[in-house]
């Protein structure tokens, strides 16, 4: 019988501010995984502005996906099919790694797949935990989403929760911006919070009516906005660190207790954690003695598989390939796609 060949996927993602690109063998083994933050630009004006997104895309692309061949070792001849994130994300960044993605496709002949982002972030697991299959119920935590997710198999997705409002990053992102912390404000609430009291100030943990997976942090985010008022108006001082903790004990209590329900009602005894949000230490221990109490299996990714990059995005393109999943050159940005969505 003839071996198995190994898949080889480039995978390219640019849909917020990282410029990044991978290689990945089988969907599970990175070869390489390089990636251009532009954090430090963007910190200057506190968030993403996307006209400057894209073009630094631009400027970073060819180098970036030069790198990861170059780190991987490996030929572009050798390589079995190029995976692009196209959607969600900002449109004006999304475009060039599509445009890159098909320019490389049409001039090489090698087959283009086009991934989900939040696919990409799920499948960070597979990654980070070779034995993970489908089916295993993930919570997908991010700056710009936050959905409970039931993967039924290798690209098929049912949602059964999502945010109301603001996505759990976002959360994090304001409230470190109104205690003075700066962009991007989760891994910063992250280290204050380390030197504070979780239970210092009671923040709200908000429940949607007849959704019971469903999220909201708009409340949350605000009752810190008026705390931290309130404090000012009577000349008191703030604990920044208290109030760090004790916000991100509020989300994380609501993250826990609605994965933890739907493990228990779905019947399917694993948890992933995926999105930037995932790496937060808070979240990731509180989930994990969550995890044990239930007899629970608990994935989480290393934190630079959380936060957005190409990795991600060729372990979910492998699975999506080698299922016969193929874009044409027609590929578009497609800034609200759906998870499950083609
Ligand atoms: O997944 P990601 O890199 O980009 C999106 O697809 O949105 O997530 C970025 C988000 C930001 O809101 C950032 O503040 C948050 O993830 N984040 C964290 C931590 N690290 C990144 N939030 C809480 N704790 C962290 N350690
Ligand atoms: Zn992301």
């Amino acid at each position: 019988m003839e071996d198995k060949k190994d898949v080889l996927i480039l995978a390219i993602e640019s849909s917020c501010d990282e410029t990044a690109s991978a290689v990945v063998k089988n969907g599970r083994e990175v070869l390489s995984n390089v990636i251009s933050s532009q954090i430090a630009l963007h910190t200057l004006y506190g968030g993403v502005v996307p006209e400057i997104a894209s073009r630094k895309h631009i400027e970073k692309i060819n180098e970036v996906i030069q790198e990861a061949l170059d780190q991987a070792g490996v030929k572009l001849s050798e390589i079995d099919a190029i995976g692009v994130t196209y959607g969600p994300g900002l449109v004006g960044a999304l475009l060039v790694g599509v445009a890159e993605a098909k320019a490389i496709s049409y001039a090489s002949g090698i087959p283009l797949v086009g991934v989900h982002h939040i696919e990409g972030h799920i499948s960070a697991n597979y990654i980070a935990c070779k034995d993970l299959e489908p089916p295993f119920i993930c919570l997908v935590v991010s700056g710009g989403h936050t959905h409970l997710v039931v993967v039924r198999d290798y690209g098929k997705y049912e949602i059964i929760g999502k945010t109301r409002d603001d996505a759990a990053g976002e959360a994090f992102d304001k409230v470190a911006r109104a205690i003075g912390l700066g962009y991007p404000g989760g891994p910063k609430i992250d280290r204050l919070a380390k030197e504070g009291n979780p239970n210092a100030i009671h923040f709200p943990r908000a429940k949607v009516e007849d959704a019971p997976y469903d999220f909201s942090f708009s409340g949350v985010k605000s009752a810190v906005l008026n705390y931290l008022n309130g404090c000012h108006m009577k000349g008191e001082p703030v604990v920044e660190a208290d109030v760090a903790a004790s916000f991100q004990n509020a989300v994380c209590d609501v993250l826990v207790e609605h994965a933890i329900q739907a493990v228990k009602d779905y019947g399917i005894p694993k948890l992933a954690l995926a999105g930037g949000v995932a790496s937060n230490s808070a979240l990731r221990e509180a989930m994990k003695a969550a995890c044990e109490k239930e007899g629970v299996s608990f994935y989480y990714p290393s934190p630079i598989l959380c936060t957005d990059n190409a990795a991600m995005i060729g372990a979910a393109a492998y699975y999506e390939y080698i299922n016969g999943v193929r874009s044409g050159l027609d590929l578009n940005a497609v800034p609200n796609l759906r998870l499950g969505e083609r």
